[in-house]
């Protein structure tokens, strides 16, 4: 479970939240939109402490789970309203961004990664409401 912690590492270190946002800006149009009022730097930082938490989240940790929590509120039917669809093209751009970057990137790694923050997204999706 691990190997996605210290990929994670290496994602950081390379400049990966830049990159990311790069790529969802471009990945569909509705993206440029929501993000038109952000301050994209602090979203890095953002992303990066998010991404955290929901690796967390998937070894058990409490506090992963508040954060879980509270990025579905956020994100959520009474929050942004986030379209469920986003969330899978959003996925497709990590791992895309990740395997650009990630010099030990495997199939394996990518599948722990889908696998773990898919996870997330599934458990952030129940508990939107
Ligand atoms: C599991 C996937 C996701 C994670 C980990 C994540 C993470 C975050 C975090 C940490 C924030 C900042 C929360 C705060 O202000 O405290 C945020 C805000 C935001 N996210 Fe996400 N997000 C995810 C999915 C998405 C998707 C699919 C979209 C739409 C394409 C999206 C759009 C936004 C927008 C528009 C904001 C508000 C930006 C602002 O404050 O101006 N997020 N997200």
């Amino acid at each position: 479970m691990d190997t996605t912690l210290d990929s994670f590492r290496r994602l950081r270190e390379r400049g990966f939240a830049h990159r990311f946002y790069e790529q969802l800006f471009v990945a569909d149009r509705r993206v440029p939109r929501l993000f038109a009022g952000t301050d994209l730097a602090r979203q890095r930082d953002l992303l990066e402490h998010g991404i955290s938490m929901l690796l967390a989240y998937q070894r058990g940790s409490a506090l992963g789970e508040i954060a879980m929590r509270r990025l579905a509120l956020l994100h959520g039917p009474r929050g942004l309203d986030i379209d469920h669809d986003l969330y899978a093209i959003w996925l497709r751009v990590f791992l895309d961004v990740a395997g650009e970057l990630d010099p030990e990137w495997t199939p394996e790694l990518a599948a722990a990664w889908h696998a773990q923050l898919g996870a997330s997204i599934a458990e952030m999706h129940r508990r939107g409401t």
